[in-house]
């Protein structure tokens, strides 16, 4: 040890409280221990572009490929990606214009209040190589117009998962949409939502295409299976899958909690996914969601703390058997909770890409704490059941001062005596901490750059011996750790 590090360590030490402790068992075999399991897709973390703002991320932001192919080379699968959002009920189809996207804003930081997109609009999103959602307009009532937009995104678009008919339609009265006009509450949303499913569907003669729901406002008044139940057989037949929107907010210290992040999952989702999956059998996904609404609270949403909640969020949501989660992506140069921009990284990219780590690879997943207290635990499975890898999070808000420090110890992994296990440490000086503001925040010694998003650094590996079936790690406030099973 060089006098340096042994001074690092002195203080290390110093500084942190002595280490408590927590001991998780890891099931020697997916289906067992008494565990809740859940299936994991090829990429179950996908990003969502605001409608009006997907061309621009296509072209103009060089960072866009890069940070989708990253999580490319983690998985082997193309990440989703869902185009969208409160701009596609503002959209119509010009079939004439060679340009991706037309519109004027008075400021850039500004979106649309009314757009023209065209053909191109497609052909650009049918390049992207991973699935693609496209978000199409029903609050203008105008169902010709959106049955030709449908039919150049099913001619253009390649990998064309499902095509979404109206977003957060709740909020159409409020807005002065057409649609929104009389009366307009849940169920008559989804008495129009499955009519146009079924126009639509038919239109472009493709069953299974829809992707319902994409509401924001809490189940059951508005959840998806008030949808779902709401269907005869051959509106159900045009229902590809099903989504509901999210945006939980609170201050950094709140957002990074783990029970906090488990009840909110649960609370509006457990029931509402279950529901819809015994009624349809169809899958339920986060079609659009970040941190605050709104784009981003400026003193949250660009945090290591955010990204803490989006690690701990993507593996509550996956181990519930949610299938895909699409964080939201709006104006470019004025979103706080961007995972990346035009010229500099979110430090959200960070917590998103260790949960893309813990996952990758993986047929299922479990949590192993139970939800209710700081710590948290996850083991993800490899296609014969055995564990693969062990995702730690102490969710101990910390900015600064003595920081305290929690021994994690996992038992269960008698195959794996005698030998040595690696692990990956996601950690960052303060929850406060900004990749936008120049702070180092890392994930296994590494970070990614400034508008690029290549990765930088060099990887570091810590290492523990497991001994008759246990091993530990130390995890500090505001910190986690993927333990390597493999
Ligand atoms: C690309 O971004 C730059 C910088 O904001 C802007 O000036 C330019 O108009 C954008 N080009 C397109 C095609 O969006
Ligand atoms: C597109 O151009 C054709 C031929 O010029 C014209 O007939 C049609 O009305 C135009 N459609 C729209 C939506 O502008
Ligand atoms: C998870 O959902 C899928 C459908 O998306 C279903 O086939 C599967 O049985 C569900 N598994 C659990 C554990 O709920
Ligand atoms: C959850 O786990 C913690 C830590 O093991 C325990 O103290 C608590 O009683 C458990 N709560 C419930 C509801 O089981
Ligand atoms: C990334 O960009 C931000 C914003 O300009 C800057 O504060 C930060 O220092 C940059 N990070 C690196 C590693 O250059
Ligand atoms: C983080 O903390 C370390 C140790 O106290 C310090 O050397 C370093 O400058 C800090 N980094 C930032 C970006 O604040």
């Amino acid at each position: 040890m060089t006098r340096l590090s042994a001074l690092a360590v002195l203080s290390t030490a110093l500084l942190s409280s002595p280490a408590a402790a927590v001991t998780f068992t890891v099931p020697s075999r997916s289906g067992t221990g008494g565990l809740t399991y859940a299936p994991v897709a090829p990429a179950p973390v996908g990003i969502s572009f605001e409608f009006f703002a997907f061309p621009s991320y296509f072209t103009n932001v060089t960072a866009t490929k890069q940070c989708l192919s990253n999580w490319r080379d983690l998985t082997g699968t193309w990440p989703p990606i869902r185009i969208g959002g409160t701009t596609q009920d503002r959209a119509s189809f010009d079939p004439n214009t060679s340009a991706y996207v037309v519109y004027r804003v008075a400021n850039p930081a500004d979106a649309p209040m009314e757009l023209t997109f065209g053909p191109r609009f497609m052909t650009l999103a049918g390049s992207y190589e991973g699935s693609v959602v496209v978000g199409l307009n029903r609050g203008k009532n105008n169902i010709d117009n959106t049955i030709a937009a449908a039919r150049s995104a099913v001619a253009e678009v390649k990998n064309l998962l499902a095509i979404e008919l109206g977003n957060e339609p709740e909020y159409y009265p409020k807005d002065g949409q057409p649609l929104g006009r009389g009366i307009w509450n849940a169920a008559t949303d989804a008495a129009s939502q499955l009519d146009w499913a079924v126009r639509v569907g038919r239109a472009v003669g493709r069953t299974n295409l829809i992707q319902a729901g994409n509401r924001l406002q809490s189940p059951p008044g508005w959840g998806a299976a008030q949808i779902a139940q709401q269907e005869d057989a051959n509106s159900r037949q045009y229902v590809r899958h099903y989504a509901h929107h999210n945006y939980p907010g609170g201050n950094v210290q709140q957002l990074q909690q783990h029970s906090r992040i488990v009840s909110n999952v649960r609370n509006m989702f457990a029931v509402d996914s279950q529901t819809v999956r015994r009624v349809t059998g169809k899958e339920y996904v986060i079609g659009e969601t970040n941190s605050v609404s709104g784009g981003g609270a400026a003193n949250v949403s660009p945090t290591y703390g955010a990204a803490l909640w989006t690690m701990d969020y993507i593996l509550s949501l996956t181990s519930l058997n949610i299938s895909r989660v699409y964080f939201h992506h709006g104006t470019v140069g004025n979103c706080q909770y961007c995972f990346w921009g035009r010229y500099s990284m979110g430090a959200p990219y960070w917590g998103a890409t260790a949960a893309v780590a813990t996952l990758a690879g993986a047929r299922t997943v479990a949590a192993l704490d139970n939800g209710s207290g700081m710590h948290a635990a996850y083991a993800t499975f490899d296609v014969e059941g055995h564990p693969l890898r062990v995702l730690l999070y102490n969710s101990n808000y910390y900015t600064g001062g003595m920081r305290t420090s929690e021994r994690f110890t996992l038992t269960g992994l008698g195959s794996l005596s005698g030998t040595t296990v690696r692990a990956k440490r996601l950690t960052a000086n303060s929850s406060g901490s900004r990749a936008d503001r120049g702070a180092d925040i890392t994930f296994g010694g590494q970070y990614w750059t400034n508008g690029t998003c290549v990765l930088g650094g060099t990887e570091r590996f810590e290492t523990a011996r497991v001994e008759n079936g246990q091993v530990s790690f130390d995890v500090r406030a505001a910190e986690a750790l993927l333990v390597y099973l493999q």
